[in-house]
């Protein structure tokens, strides 16, 4: 049998893995600003994780949502508190368009309506209702064409306004990304949440932040969305959540009330995938995470700024975009086979910057050093 082929493939095998340094299987050694997309959120092979869930691998790696599993809810405790949602609710899955679908569901069964509106260049996943809200057509099939999901300019506060106000009655959620990642880190203005938020609140539609790739801390707050100042219903993450575990979630707001068989799932919130979320909070809160990525971020974005090359620089914390003209669309592929840097891309042509949370000023400035190099050829 030959593996489905979807993947385009860097010739490069990562064997083994620490902090923000991976080595291939030649043993040479790659600075990860990448994270596997914004995955590793606390180091890889973090020493206090790897015991967490190997001690929880050595007691019950799984059972299944029939029975008590209070790491669950150890876990809703601590997200809340981490998170500062402290009377939200948890539901547990294990992608993020896993969580963006049931977060979608959740509206139009709360508001009983159909039309979602989402953003040009948002990414929301692959599943059906997720990849609808995705405004990419090359990967929505025929099945998942549908009318029901509107979307409208970016940041546009007439356009959203003049969608309410002619058909704010059918309007079941809005999902927005706090930072639009695929699309080329684009970040949602705090007047445009707050609008979102004030609408909403308004037409009682549901506002849904997906924080699956801008969450976790990665841009200093908890949440990106909440540089707005303002709280959204249903928050859905996935990404840094399990530092590579797949482990997905939902914050639901308070009003929002459950009824047994609404949602679920196998595989969601099995033992091992709480373990491996709890490390990862426990982490973040015990190394002071969202102020590291606020300020080793911050720094690296002040010192791409002066770098004259560069176009523009976007992104806040640990979630850069840095724009290359046309003629320097090989900066990437230098960086990781001649610098041995590992980075994100989005189209035309942007350097997206997703390391971990911890990553050190010095792993930063040697980012900064070998990528003037790279822009010098
Ligand atoms: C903002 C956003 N939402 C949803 C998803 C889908 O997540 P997953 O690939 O875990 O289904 C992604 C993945 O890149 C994403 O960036």
């Amino acid at each position: 049998m030959n593996l489905f082929d979807v993947y385009p493939l860097n010739d490069i095998e990562i064997t083994r893995a620490q902090g923000s340094t991976v080595w291939d299987a030649q043993g040479q050694a790659y600075l990860d600003l990448y994270g596997g997309h914004a995955v590793i959120s606390i180091g890889h092979t973090h020493p206090h994780y790897v015991k967490r869930v190997t001690d929880q691998l050595n007691k019950v790696g799984f059972y299944s949502n029939s029975v008590k599993i209070p790491l669950q809810v150890e876990l809703a405790k601590k997200l809340g508190a981490v998170s500062g949602k402290l009377d939200y609710q948890l539901f547990l899955c294990n992608s993020g368009a896993e969580a963006n679908e049931n977060a979608l569901k959740l509206a139009s069964f709360y508001n009983g309506r159909k039309k979602i509106i989402a953003f040009k260049g948002a990414f929301h996943g692959r599943t059906s209702l997720a990849v609808s809200a995705t405004d990419n057509p090359k990967i929505i099939a025929p099945v998942n064409e549908t009318d029901n999901v509107v979307f409208l300019p970016h940041n546009d506060e007439a356009a959203l306004r003049a969608a309410f106000e002619a058909y704010g009655n059918e309007i079941t959620a809005v999902i927005i990304e706090g930072i639009q990642g695929v699309g080329g880190i684009k970040e949602a203005s705090v007047g445009f949440l707050k609008l979102i938020r004030n609408l909403c609140d308004q037409y009682n539609a549901v506002y849904i932040a997906d924080s699956v790739q801008c969450g976790y801390g990665r841009t200093g707050k908890f949440y990106s969305h909440d540089y707005a100042g303002v709280d959204a219903d249903v928050y859905t993450m996935a990404k840094g959540m399990g530092n590579g575990f797949p482990v997905a979630g939902i914050s639901i707001a308070p009003k929002f009330k459950p009824w047994h068989g609404m949602l679920g799932t196998t595989f969601g919130g099995n033992h091992l995938a709480c373990a491996a979320a709890l490390a990862v909070l426990e982490i973040i809160e015990q190394d002071n995470l969202l102020q590291n990525a606020e300020a080793v971020g911050s720094y690296l974005i002040s010192e791409l700024q002066k770098i004259e090359e560069i176009q523009e620089v976007r992104g806040r914390g640990l979630m850069i975009g840095i724009d290359l003209p046309e003629h320097l669309s090989n900066v990437k592929k230098d960086l990781l086979f001649k610098h041995q840097i590992f980075t994100g891309e989005a189209k035309p042509n942007v350097i997206r910057l997703l390391p971990a949370l911890n990553l050190t000023k010095d792993q930063a400035d040697q980012f900064l050093n070998k990528f003037k190099i790279a822009l010098k050829g």
